[in-house]
């Protein structure tokens, strides 16, 4: 079992190996000039060990062979597909190439952009057992060291977001993904932060996204704060065209995860649904610390005084009356 992991393992070296080498060689020009059109420096590439993966259904497949892997391997691996006729083929081409690495640096998994045209998207490594999508931050490795300093983490949604962020000096970034934040992520950065400033999409699905997040953020006792981006930018575009300067401006601006949820709640929801909101959000909070911390919070966000919140929140908010304003 644990030899099997390992030559997984193995085999994702091998491949980002081949990748990189192939981003460096003639047929990797159009790949690299995509990077260098995107505003990406050669210190990034090099630091996230992006790589190219060849138009062709056996680069990859044959490459393998040559290192004595055979296909099913490459199968068993998520390196290689196999269709319903048992071919096996590249899973991976055309694609610029991001490894995904685990908190030791070892690659576990790929992630592939389309550079021209072509769907979908992003194509990442189907689950092996040796990864499971949502168990693992992108960047978190290489974020860890400054985390660990600043005791901030930015968690943003993509590979070019963590990448730019990187890229601009904020070395405490690390991805989501596209997938909804989990529990162990959050546990996970719980271990290195003591708050995490979140930085999705200004788009409805970031907002959505942001509010899903930072509620399970601070659930966990983990303060946040949600950096808001422009409709229609990620905070790559954004530091694409503004720079440091427009982060820190997006920065200074941010509420924090419950303000932003309140607000969220108010401009969408009818007054009901914010109480219902609050009162399922206190209910989930398991300690009576954090219960007592967030209620007069939550009362004013709903514009409730503490005691008309209380009853209004029913049993499941133990009085405590060391916590209660004199008024
Ligand atoms: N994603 C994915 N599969 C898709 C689309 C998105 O896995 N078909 C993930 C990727 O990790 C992607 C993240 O969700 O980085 C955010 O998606 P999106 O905002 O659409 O892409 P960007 O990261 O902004 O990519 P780019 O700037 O390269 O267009
Ligand atoms: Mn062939
Ligand atoms: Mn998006
Ligand atoms: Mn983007
Ligand atoms: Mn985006």
């Amino acid at each position: 079992r644990k030899a099997r992991k390992q030559l997984l393992i193995d085999m994702h070296e091998e491949a980002k190996q081949w990748f990189q080498r192939n981003l460096s060689v003639a047929a990797g020009d159009h790949c690299r000039r995509y990077l260098t059109d995107r505003g990406m420096t050669g210190e990034m590439i090099e630091k996230f060990a992006l790589g190219y993966s060849p138009e062709d259904w056996h680069g990859l497949d044959n490459f393998l062979k040559s290192r004595g892997r055979s296909p099913e391997q490459g199968v068993e691996a998520g390196l290689l597909s196999k269709n319903e006729r048992g071919d096996i083929y590249d899973r991976f081409r055309g694609r610029l190439i991001f490894p995904i690495q685990n908190l030791s640096g070892r690659v576990i998994a790929f992630g592939g952009r389309v550079i021209t045209d072509g769907e979908p998207k992003y194509l990442n490594s189907s689950d092996t057992p040796i990864y499971k999508k949502g168990d693992h931050l992108y960047g978190l490795n290489l974020a860890r060291s400054t985390m660990t300093r600043t005791k901030r983490a930015i968690l943003t949604e993509g590979y070019m977001d963590v990448i730019s962020l990187h890229q601009f000096g904020y070395t405490d970034s690390c991805g989501v993904l596209g997938t909804a934040l989990t529990p162990d992520q959050v546990k996970r950065l719980a271990g290195f932060v003591s708050r995490v400033d979140l930085i999705f999409d200004g788009d409805g699905a970031g907002r959505k996204a942001a509010m899903k997040s930072s509620r399970m953020i601070l659930l966990q006792g983990v303060a946040c704060r949600v950096v808001l981006m422009p409709e229609g930018e990620d905070v790559d575009s954004l530091l694409q065209s503004k720079g440091v300067d427009g982060l820190e401006a997006c920065m200074n601006e941010a509420p924090d995860g419950l303000t932003f949820c309140m607000n969220t709640l108010r401009a969408e929801y009818a007054p009901r649904d914010i109480m219902t909101w609050a009162k399922s959000f206190l209910s989930d909070l398991s300690d009576a610390s954090l219960r007592a911390y967030y209620l007069p919070r939550l009362a004013t966000g709903l514009g409730l005084s503490e005691a008309d919140f209380r009853r209004d929140a029913g049993a499941m908010t133990p009085q405590r009356n060391t916590q209660q304003q004199p008024r």
